[in-house]
């Protein structure tokens, strides 16, 4: 479930970080399966929890500049989504470097992202189209 045209909104910039998110959940994914060191492991959680409020910062910093209505519907979903994250990675490092905690995150952020990507940061794309 990687990510794909179907997912693309239009905005170079958002689904360039997209790529970038699934890239990074897919390698966390790899590097526990192939039982890389629990402290790598950690390093890597890490860059992705903050590569992710990056992009969301970066999103709605966007939403805010084209003045799109359903921005905080999107604040409120994003703010959620850090919390969720934030627990699995203390989850992981109070677990001592335990794998299912990693595959758990995975297929969250994955689930979470397609989802998302799908229900509503399309809808920021064809907003964008609406309005030229
Ligand atoms: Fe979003």
């Amino acid at each position: 479930m990687p990510w794909s045209q179907v997912l693309a909104v239009g905005v170079d910039l958002i689904d360039e970080q997209h790529k970038k998110l699934f890239e990074m959940a897919d390698q966390l994914f790899e590097a526990g399966r192939n039982r890389k060191a629990g402290e790598y492991i950690a390093k890597m959680f890490e860059f992705l929890e903050d590569y992710t409020k990056k992009h969301f910062r970066d999103e709605e910093e966007y939403m805010l500049s084209i003045r799109y209505p359903e921005y905080s519907v999107q604040k409120k979903m994003h703010d959620d989504f850090v919390r969720q994250l934030g627990v699995l990675r203390k989850k992981y490092d109070e677990s001592g470097s335990n794998i299912a905690v990693i595959m758990e995150a995975n297929q969250m952020v994955l689930n979470w992202l397609t989802n998302h990507i799908a229900k509503q940061d399309k809808k920021i794309g064809e907003y964008v189209k609406l309005k030229k």
